[in-house]
């Protein structure tokens, strides 16, 4: 189901809202032509065990294929563009504040490694699960930068490049499962989501811990929580209003439905 139809309730409680937050996962840019995780036949965690590329013991295991994989998924992400809803959301706090005459903070905190919200033009995104494009060192954690240009096509296996201070091997700046989260940003988005009056929730499955957690810990602590996704995730039931839309179609309509409701009651 996509319905565009923007729910009226949304637009009033962004009205009144003081502090809004978005959370965002794979849905987010699957308009933009990124793979998601999940989805059952063309989903990334479909054909590859995760355990293989994107936990520890897969590094340790083979470091040319785990390398190679996300040096494909850099080419891919670097080739596409950010899409209509990576757009509103940019223009979200700026719609918001001219609907209410009020400065409403838009904070969104983002499970993708990609860097589509910053060219859809959003500044201070929590990227919470790290970035493709901010490889370190794994052994002194030395940020590096990238020289060779990324594969356009899948490759199976490319030998990671080493540190310029201790010779160590390069490794993708992305959490895997297993490790921790930055505990700073994980501060960060926990104060965001306890401080905001609405919380979207757009393209998530809502089963990776801890950013699944974080729907409860707001409406616990007094937001109106919306999902915006075309199918039920884990995060419905936690929902006050499920959405069921896609992040390219119903976040432009809902910019459109608040710069209408301009002068409404
Ligand atoms: P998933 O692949 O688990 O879920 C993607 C969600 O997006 C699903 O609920 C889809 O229904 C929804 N979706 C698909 N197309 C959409 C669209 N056009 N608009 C809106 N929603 C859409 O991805 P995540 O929830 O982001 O972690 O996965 C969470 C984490 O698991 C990822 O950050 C990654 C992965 O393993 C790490 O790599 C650490």
């Amino acid at each position: 189901m996509n319905s565009s139809t923007v729910p009226s309730e949304l637009v009033s409680r962004l009205r009144d809202a003081r502090a809004v937050a978005v959370i965002t996962g794979a849905g987010m840019s699957a308009e933009s032509g990124v793979p998601t995780f999940r989805d059952a036949s063309a989903g990334l965690w479909a054909k590859l065990n995760p355990q293989d590329i994107a936990s520890p013991e897969g590094w340790a295991r083979d470091k040319s294929l785990v390398w190679a994989w996300y040096e494909w998924r850099r080419g891919l992400v670097s080739q596409a563009q950010p899409n209509a809803g990576h757009y509103a959301i940019a223009r979200l706090s700026a719609s918001l504040q001219q609907l209410s005459g009020h400065a409403t903070p838009v904070t969104v905190i983002t499970q993708n490694v990609d860097d589509l919200h910053e060219r859809g033009g959003l500044s201070g995104a929590l990227h919470v699960h790290g970035s493709l494009f901010a490889p370190r060192c794994a052994a002194c954690d030395q940020a590096t930068v990238f020289t060779p240009p990324p594969p356009t096509e899948p490759v199976e296996r490319i030998t990671p490049p080493r540190c310029t201070r201790c010779g160590g091997f390069i490794r993708p700046g992305v959490v895997w499962f297993g490790e921790n989260l930055d505990f700073r940003l994980v501060g960060q988005a926990v104060n965001t989501v306890r401080l905001s009056d609405v919380l979207l929730v757009v393209g998530t499955s809502g089963v990776v811990r801890p950013v699944s957690d974080l729907p409860t810990l707001a409406r616990e602590s007094g937001a109106w929580v919306c999902e915006i996704n075309p199918i039920a995730s884990a995060i419905s039931p936690v929902a006050h209003l499920c959405w069921r839309a896609s992040a390219a179609l119903a976040l432009p309509a809902l910019l459109q439905s608040l710069s209408e409701a301009k002068g409404g009651p």
